[in-house]
């Protein structure tokens, strides 16, 4: 049985966070595909083409440390790129058809790539709140910038990601929108987990 999870949202949101935890939950399989862009942003960064690199992405360029400011920022311009996005669309497709379910998080699963999933979450919160939460994040991984510097961060992503003409980032028009601002993780998983018992 196939049962596909699409949970979508601006940077740093929590929607990793909540698809890891929904994908235990269930037992489902789950696709962080934020990596994908990373992978092809992290090969542009090394001087290779965009398109080349997202039609010739293996697992093995998944690994190593794509978590980085400037990684995220290479992802985002990728991510503008219409062939970009189009060599990336099979493999997620197939992914979100697997048997036993499958949670995949982005920006476009519920709008473009999974249109008919059986869930659709859009994840959100403040801008503050999310640029406090990532500025958490990489200090704790020992990267040195500032507050002001990951709230332009997060600001110049969201606006590439959502102003974009292909794929922008918004809410599907049947996407049940989770506002974390205020909210546990716990409390972010619970609502998650509860959105999906009632459709299964
Ligand atoms: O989710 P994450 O922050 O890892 O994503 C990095 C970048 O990849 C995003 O800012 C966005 O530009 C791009 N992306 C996308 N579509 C997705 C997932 C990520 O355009 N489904």
């Amino acid at each position: 049985m196939t049962f596909t999870v699409a949970i979508d949202g601006p940077a740093a949101a929590g929607k990793g966070t909540i698809s890891k935890a929904v994908a235990a939950h269930f037992g489902f399989a789950h696709l962080d595909t934020g990596l994908l862009y990373r992978a092809v942003g992290a090969k542009v960064l090394a001087g290779g083409d965009p398109v080349v690199a997202a039609k010739a992405l293996t697992p093995a360029d998944m690994e190593g440390d794509l978590r980085t400011p400037e990684v995220a920022q290479a992802a985002s311009r990728v991510a503008v790129l219409p062939d970009v996005r189009a060599a990336l669309v099979a493999f997620q497709r197939s992914f979100a058809v697997q048997d036993g379910g499958a949670v995949l998080d982005g920006r476009d699963i519920g709008t473009v790539i999974c249109p008919e999933a059986q869930v659709k979450l859009f994840v959100t919160a403040s801008a503050d709140v999310r640029a406090e939460r990532r500025f958490l994040e990489l200090s704790e991984k020992g990267l040195s910038d500032t507050r002001e510097q990951v709230l332009a961060d997060v600001v110049a992503r969201d606006k590439r990601d959502s102003e974009r003409a292909e794929a922008p980032l918004k809410p599907a028009a049947d996407a049940v929108i989770i506002d974390t601002s205020d909210l546990s993780i716990a409390e972010a998983v619970a609502r998650a987990v509860q959105e999906i018992e009632n459709r299964r």
